[in-house]
Parts: structure tokens; C-alpha cells; sequence
């Protein structure tokens, strides 16, 4: 089985989001004050479960849960370890902002998590916490030890770099991903929901990051791809880490995108750029115990992925979601 959408992209990756709700409340994700989804409208674990079978049985290979942050969630180690042994199914990964990830980092790959991406845009406790406007520093860093230490295959680190916030951190962000031998991807803030902020002002393209980077290590180009939007060098004197760059408004990569998200609230989005959608809560819920339904309705949303997004960078809102809504 393989998924194929209307213009000839292979699409097996999807970005399933478990939740809306975070800990943290990040300046480009969330705004200060945020009201979360209630209850009846939040897929439940079974309604997850049962999505996820019906793409690996399209033809999805690999899973990302995302969220908000996903391990809040209750049972999502069950969920995980349900996920996971799909057959069919490559590789079940997550993006995590590390909070809880010194107590859940085990139960996670023993319950078939393989890799782990985890948010951390400061090594300063006082910029931490402005960034995510209550995260704990410490806590974060004992959580990416802990993932570095229960045996995930790959641990990586996100960071949103933003002018005047964190930007002249990149070298020691590095150094950090260094010593941990880890890998590290720096991302350009894109422009979801309106998170109470310019952020044109803050804008840092990936050339700024990447030359930064490049005055303290000299850097390798690397030819990996992960069929996104990321762009990987190596450093010449630490092969054990990657660096990435991903770039959504400087780069296009949408003719290689093989992709689509689901929310929490079970809308397919076709494209993170754009405003296209399907209810699958209405069909799960509509068809207790008919999977057909669903997988017609997941040929034809592919059949109308859009072709492109039309991020321009420098702008202001352009997609109305909060990224805790479009899953990441
Ligand atoms: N632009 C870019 N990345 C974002 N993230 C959340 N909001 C944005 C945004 N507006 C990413 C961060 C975070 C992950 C959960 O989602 O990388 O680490
Ligand atoms: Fe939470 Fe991640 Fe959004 Fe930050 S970026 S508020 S950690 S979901």
C-alpha cells in the first residue's frame, strides 16, 4: 500500500497531535493567555489509536506524535506502545519540549518510541523562562540527559531562533548539542497564530544562524535529507553531530513534501500553510465500526494537498491556527 496525492507525492509521514495543551506557553506558539480545546472535542486514545491504523494500513510509514506537548497527556505511553507495533508501520517518533521527559524518557522506548525531538531555545534559566514563559531550565536539561541516556535512537534538539531573544546563544546551543552528542536543528519562526507579538522584528533567516555557526566551527555540507523542510551540515571536528537548518519562509521545499498532520481535534490538514481540512472526528465518530469511510475520505483529502504554502517570511499572521493546534 502506498499513498500517492494529486500532483504524484508519496506521502507517508504523518504528524499526529495528541493534544492542545502545554506546560509551557512559548512566545511563538502560544499566546499568554490560551483556552484549550473541552474535552468532547479532543479525539479520545481509542479514536487516536484508530486513526493511526487506518493511514499504516494507506501506507504511512512513520508517525510523529506531537502536540502541545504530548506527554501530558494521559496514557500516552499506551498509546505509544500501541502505535508502535502497528504493522506496517517504520518508525513511531515524537517532539517534545523535555519537561517530563526525566521520569517518561524509559517507559518511552521501551514502548517502542525510536527518536526524540526535544524544544530547547536557551541555556540561560532567566531567557528560558521569558521564552516559554514558565518553562524550567533545569528540569528540561535532567530531561534530554535522561533521553540521551534510555537508548532512543537519535535525540535531537529544536530551537526557534529569534533576534534579540536567543540568537547570539546558536555557538553555546552547539557547543551544548556537542557535548552531549546530540544533533541540533535551528528554526525559523513561522508565522501561525496570532501570539500577541510582532515577529517580523525577531525574524532570523537560517543564512544569519548558519554563518553564525560557521565563525566558531568550520562546517560540512551534508547531503541528508529527511524529505522536509531541514537542510543538515556536519561540524569537521565532531562527526557525531548534525546540524540543521529549517528554513519554511527562505526555502521551498513543498515539491518533496510527503506529509500531512492531524490535529487533536482530528481535522487532516493538507498542508501547514494553508487552510485546507477534513474532519475525521466527524467520520470516527459517524462510523464506530466502518473503517472505509475513513480511508475514502483520506484518498480524496490527498487527491486536493495543496501544492505549496505561500509563507513570504518577515510577515506577520498568515495562517490564523496556533501552532498548538496544527500539531508542531
Ligand atoms: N515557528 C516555528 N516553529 C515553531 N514551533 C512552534 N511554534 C513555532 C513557530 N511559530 C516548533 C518549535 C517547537 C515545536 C514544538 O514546534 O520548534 O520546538
Ligand atoms: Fe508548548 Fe512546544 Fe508550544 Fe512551547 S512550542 S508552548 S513547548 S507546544
Amino acid at each position: 500500500m502506498s499513498l500517492v496525492d494529486g500532483v504524484g507525492r508519496s506521502i507517508d509521514y504523518l504528524r499526529l497531535s495528541v493534544t492542545d495543551r502545554c506546560d509551557f506557553r512559548c512566545v511563538y506558539c502560544m499566546a499568554k493567555n490560551m483556552t484549550f480545546l473541552p474535552r468532547q472535542q479532543v479525539l479520545t486514545l481509542e479514536e487516536l489509536q484508530r486513526l493511526a491504523t487506518v493511514f499504516v494500513s494507506q501506507g504511512v510509514r512513520k508517525i510523529r506524535l506531537t502536540g502541545g506537548e504530548p506527554l501530558i497527556r494521559p496514557g500516552i505511553v499506551e498509546l505509544c506502545r500501541h502505535i508502535a507495533a502497528l504493522p506496517g508501520l517504520r518508525e513511531l517518533v515524537m517532539t517534545s519540549n523535555g519537561s517530563q521527559l526525566g521520569r517518561l524518557a524509559r517507559p518511552l522506548v521501551e514502548a517502542g518510541v525510536k527518536r526524540m525531538n526535544i524544544s530547547l531555545d536557551s541555556l540561560d534559566p532567566e531567557r528560558f523562562r521569558a521564552i516559554t514563559r514558565n518553562g524550567d531550565l533545569r528540569q528540561v536539561l535532567d530531561g534530554i540527559e535522561a533521553a540521551r541516556d534510555a537508548g532512543f535512537e537519535r535525540v535531537k534538539l529544536n530551537c526557534v531562533v529569534m533576534q534579540g531573544r536567543n540568537f547570539d546563544e546558536v555557538p553555546a546551543l552547539v557547543q551544548y548539542a556537542i557535548d552531549q552528542g546530540i544533533d541540533i536543528s535551528f528554526i525559523e519562526e513561522m508565522p501561525l497564530g496570532d501570539v500577541g507579538r510582532s515577529r517580523g522584528e525577531s525574524f532570523c533567516s537560517s543564512e544569519q544562524v548558519r554563518a553564525l555557526i560557521a565563525e566558531h566551527h568550520p562546517l560540512l555540507d551534508s547531503p541528508e535529507n529527511s524529505g522536509g523542510p531541514a537542510r543538515y551540515v556536519r561540524l569537521a571536528r565532531h562527526p557525531q553531530t548534525r546540524i540543521g537548518f529549517i528554513s519554511p519562509n527562505s526555502h521551498n521545499f513543498c515539491a518533496s513534501c510527503n506529509r500531512v498532520r492531524m490535529t487533536v481535534e482530528g481535522q487532516l490538514l493538507l498542508c501547514l500553510g494553508q487552510d485546507n481540512a477534513v474532519d475525521f472526528r466527524a467520520l470516527v465518530r459517524r462510523y464506530p465500526l466502518d473503517d472505509q469511510p475513513l480511508v475514502e475520505a483520506l484518498h480524496k483529502a490527498l487527491r486536493g494537498k495543496p501544492l505549496r504554502h505561500d509563507f513570504t517570511g518577515q510577515g506577520e499572521v498568515q495562517v490564523v491556527r496556533f501552532m498548538n493546534m496544527s500539531g508542531g
